[in-house]
């Protein structure tokens, strides 16, 4: 009791001081079970501004300040669902009017073939995949002191992203690096393979590099994030490398995408996957990596079925049985708990294999503790990760 009356004390203090530094409002929708414990267990200020019934959305405005408070809030009761943020009413409006985005998870572009070909090609590529590589750039990452989305590390960690893809693409003409501006200072960066007969059918392989630990004040808390979701952009980087070192030049166009701010409610991803729509862009598939180092359940690789595409779900379970040879399942996360969901919202086949059961996860992520000790120093679970992405690349992009 007399803890509760000190932290509640202390939050009401500490949230007047910041409310009053931070002017920017954000729409948030969250699932009400969220909804209910930020408003009356977390005290958080906001004000409703409606309700989906079917869906059981809740939408509200908050200071962006509490955006942070949100995802604390989440992890500390990991029963309960997720939020994303807004920059617009009209946005959050449309979001919390859609009934199920069901149809949309059942959508192919019609050139897809999913027929297995590169059972040749794929296992040398494989052979070539290096566990202290991804090792050592999970190192590289989780070192910065945090990458949350608005200190001035997270810029600098975007940086050293750039950085090391455009070394690795060693000045190929077909390939370009370049950053993916926001509203925020953090960018998302993104490389492109341009592909040499279908250029303008794209395949993505994508995860977020920001970090995120603690109540408020995010942009001073260490925040590792050497699970969530350096072990992701690990995977990505030695794909990359792989590839390269291989010669490879795909027939459609690739594109690598390390998202900004994701853990602030999927905004790097949202303005990626808005763009290419409004673009008007062929995506024909998009994988997510978000958290891939800590084995903790019973299958090796778990497909995250909601907010994910079906059929592409399924293909990944054969590429997994043919090329990576592990076992594997499915689980739910319950709400749009990664970057995927933005790429789903817009009607783009995306799927997410997972670590763990969305249970049984890293119980230390979002906290200073989202260490490579974690795993002893080791990336082998992220592995048979990178063995997946590399079919899926080799198998799509052909
Ligand atoms: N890597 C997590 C997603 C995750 C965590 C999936 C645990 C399955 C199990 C991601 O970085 C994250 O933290 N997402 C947020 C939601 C997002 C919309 C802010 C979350 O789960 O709270
Ligand atoms: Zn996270």
């Amino acid at each position: 009791m007399f803890y509760l009356i000190i932290s509640t004390l202390f939050f009401t203090i500490f949230s007047t001081s910041i409310s009053s530094l931070h002017a920017e409002e954000f729409w948030v929708t969250l699932t009400n079970d969220l909804y209910k414990n930020a408003k009356y267990q977390g005290n958080v200020p906001m004000s409703y501004e409606g309700e989906n019934y079917k869906t059981g959305i809740t939408l509200i405005k908050i200071d962006s300040a509490y955006i942070d408070t949100l995802s604390y809030l989440k992890h500390k009761n990991p029963k309960l669902q997720g939020f994303i943020t807004h920059y617009t009413i009209n946005e959050a409006r449309n979001f919390l009017n859609k009934d199920s985005i069901n149809e949309s998870q059942q959508f192919i572009p019609p050139s897809v073939d999913y027929t297995l070909t590169q059972e040749a090609l794929i296992p040398q590529f494989i052979a070539e995949i290096k566990e202290s590589n991804i090792v050592d750039t999970i190192k590289n990452l989780s070192d910065f002191f945090n990458r949350y989305y608005k200190s001035t590390w997270g810029t600098q960690s975007a940086g050293w992203i750039k950085n090391k893809w455009s070394t690795l693409a060693n000045g190929r003409a077909d390939i370009t690096v370049s950053e993916f501006k926001h509203q925020f200072a953090q960018p998302s960066i993104i490389m492109t393979i341009k592909g040499k007969d279908k250029p303008n059918e794209i395949l993505v392989l994508g995860g977020h590099f920001d970090s995120i630990a603690g109540y408020f004040g995010g942009a001073n808390n260490r925040a590792p994030g050497a699970d969530d979701n350096a072990s992701g952009i690990s995977v990505i980087t030695e794909t990359i490398r792989v590839l390269l070192e291989k010669n490879y030049y795909p027939s459609r166009t690739i594109m690598f995408i390390a998202y900004a701010a994701e853990e602030a409610g999927l905004l790097g991803s949202k303005d990626v996957a808005n763009d290419c729509k409004k673009k008007n862009l062929n995506i024909i598939g998009v994988m997510q990596l978000d958290m891939t180092n800590y084995k903790g359940s019973e299958k090796d690789i778990y497909l995250i079925s909601d907010n994910t595409n079906v059929r592409q779900n399924t293909f990944i379970g054969t590429l997994i049985d043919n090329y990576v040879k592990v076992s594997w399942g499915q689980s739910a996360c319950g709400y749009g708990c990664s970057d995927h969901a933005s790429w789903t919202a817009n009607g783009y086949p995306a799927s997410l294999p997972f670590e763990s059961t969305a249970e049984e996860y890293n119980p230390n992520i979002h906290s200073e503790n989202d260490l490579l000790s974690v795993t002893n120093n080791r990336a082998d679970h992220s592995v048979k990760f990178a063995k997946l992405a590399i079919a899926y690349v080799l198998e799509l992009a052909k």
